[in-house]
């Protein structure tokens, strides 16, 4: 039986060669992860560059001026910067809800093309501005079109891969979002050499690219086929499937989408829907990942990554240097991710994860609490590279673990009738929680000094010990089958699960 349903398919992957077609839309659609990724990876830098600061921020300008004044972990702490990085994710965390609608009503595609549109005119405001309310408005209507490219990315991503083939796929999302995090670094790595005050101008101006890029990709690729039947384009829908999977005979899956898609059909209110016991787990789960992902504390070093460096007490262009080093090992880990995640399955990778993780923080939060005090910071050279170190192992096991599952499971475990619903609270939760830190961390930071990294490794611990017991495996099952061959076998969620024929809309199994 098919998720439940009255089709049988006879279990198991569905026919489907990896196509070229399905290749390029993968690659196409996943360039929005490069704009949410330089967004992420620009304002660190930016914040750092003295040209910036005096132009928008002079207080803290004149703080960085005065060494001495403030505490070595204070130095940063304003709620003006802070607010400057994090009013992207307020924005995208609102516009989801309005994404939500769009990605069920208008489809995948088209919802791609409207973030596409967003991060082109924000793009112009940022680099356009001459006030801090322009350079916010840029921000906030970038984060628009992260609240609809986070939402419409991952679903294409899941929908339109093979089986046997989609975390690796779906993985493409957020190995452009490192890319697009390593690009911002090294962008301001050169522009901080200009000394005529535009190189902050020219950071930001070049979201302009990965903008245009997922423009014209979300042009160009089909939508899926899960959405276009969901949208009554069964023909379509049909026709899509068969290009992608690049075979004649698609009836067993066309079929599961087509049930999948009538179940769909009778929810009245998607938000409600969600609350039904059936859908609970996928719920649950797809909140928590959120949460968990932002509390590794890993937007702590994306975003601050340069001015962590340097209350560590590295001059700005070796912070700058380090902050480079960290986002290569974070494009570079993601592509393991890619390789084993079909193989060696999710919870191997979130469990391996959780362990490093919360060595390299326990290991940073013990160098930094003895060596840099207030004033004085005595972390020599060699304890330096340490905590560079270990600030990479750290950064290294989130790109292979909740970085990327913190997008694909989700993506991947909701029923259709709630897919696009559950998305979009899955990603208001990432943004609400990124917002969290993006506003308190530097606060954070100044009061709890290197405690910050004690703090962070008791939240790897806690998302571990959930993994263990709560997070199922979903490597190599189709997307319309998890209720079947996930939920209903899963020691604790299954009992979530039992209302699901007595409830389910009549005419099923
Ligand atoms: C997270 C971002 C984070 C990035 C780092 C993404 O999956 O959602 O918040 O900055 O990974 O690579």
């Amino acid at each position: 039986m098919a998720g439940g349903f009255g089709v049988s398919t006879g279990g198991g992957d569905f026919e489907a060669k990896i196509t070229p077609l399905v290749i390029i839309s993968c690659i196409m659609a996943a360039s929005g992860g490069l704009m949410f990724g330089y967004d992420i990876g620009i304002s660190g830098g930016v914040t750092s560059m003295p040209d910036f600061l005096k132009k928008f921020f002079p207080v803290v300008y004149q703080k960085q001026q005065s060494p001495g004044l403030d505490s070595n972990y204070c130095k940063y702490d304003n709620q003006g910067l802070q607010l400057f990085t994090s009013s992207l994710y307020l924005a995208a965390l609102m516009a989801t809800f309005v994404a939500s609608y769009s990605t069920k009503m208008l489809g995948r595609k088209m919802t791609m093309l409207i973030a596409g549109i967003f991060f082109c005119v924000g793009t112009v405001f940022n680099a356009a501005a001459h006030n801090l309310a322009m350079l916010i408005i840029g921000r906030i209507v970038l984060g628009c079109g992260v609240g609809f490219a986070n939402q419409a990315i991952p679903l294409f991503l899941s929908e339109v891969a093979p089986t046997r083939i989609r975390g690796a796929l779906n993985i493409l999302f957020q190995l452009n979002i490192t890319i697009g995090i390593l690009v911002a670094n090294l962008i301001n790595y050169g522009t901080s050499k200009l000394t005529d005050g535009t190189g902050w101008r020219i950071s930001l101006g070049l979201a302009g690219v990965p903008a245009f890029m997922l423009t014209v990709g979300s042009l160009i690729v089909v939508d899926t086929p899960n959405s276009l039947i969901q949208r009554g384009q069964l023909e379509a829908g049909k026709a899509v499937l068969k290009r992608i999977r690049g075979i004649d005979n698609v009836d067993p899956e066309y079929l599961e989408i087509v049930e999948a898609s009538r179940v769909a059909g009778e929810v009245k209110n998607p938000f409600r829907n969600l609350l039904k016991r059936r859908n609970q787990p996928s719920l649950i789960i797809g909140i928590m990942m959120q949460v968990f992902q932002q509390f590794t504390g890993i937007n702590a070093i994306m975003f601050y990554a340069p001015v962590l460096f340097q209350t560590l007490g590295f001059k700005s262009d070796a912070s700058l240097y380090s902050a480079v080093i960290t986002g290569l090992v974070n494009v570079l880990s993601t592509v393991v991710s890619i390789v084993i995640v079909d193989k060696a399955g999710r919870r191997m990778l979130l469990l391996e994860a959780g362990v490093q993780m919360f060595l390299s923080q326990m290991g940073v939060a013990v160098v930094m609490g003895l060596k840099v005090k207030d004033t004085t910071n005595t972390l020599g050279h060699g304890l330096g590279i340490l905590v560079v170190i270990l600030i990479c192992s750290f950064v290294a096991s989130f790109a292979w673990s909740w970085g990327p599952l913190g997008w694909l499971i989700p993506s991947e475990t909701f029923a259709l009738e709630a897919r696009s619903a559950g998305q979009s609270i899955a990603v208001f939760t990432n943004m609400l929680f990124t917002f969290i830190i993006a506003q308190a961390f530097l606060s954070m930071l100044c009061k709890m000094k290197s405690g910050i990294f004690f703090f962070f490794s008791a939240w790897v611990l806690v998302m571990t010990l959930f993994t263990v017991f709560l997070i199922p495996e979903t490597k190599n099952v189709p997307i319309e089958e998890m209720n079947d061959r996930v939920w209903k076998k899963h020691w604790f969620w299954k009992r979530f699960m039992d209302e699901w024929d007595m409830e389910a809309p009549k005419g099923h199994a």
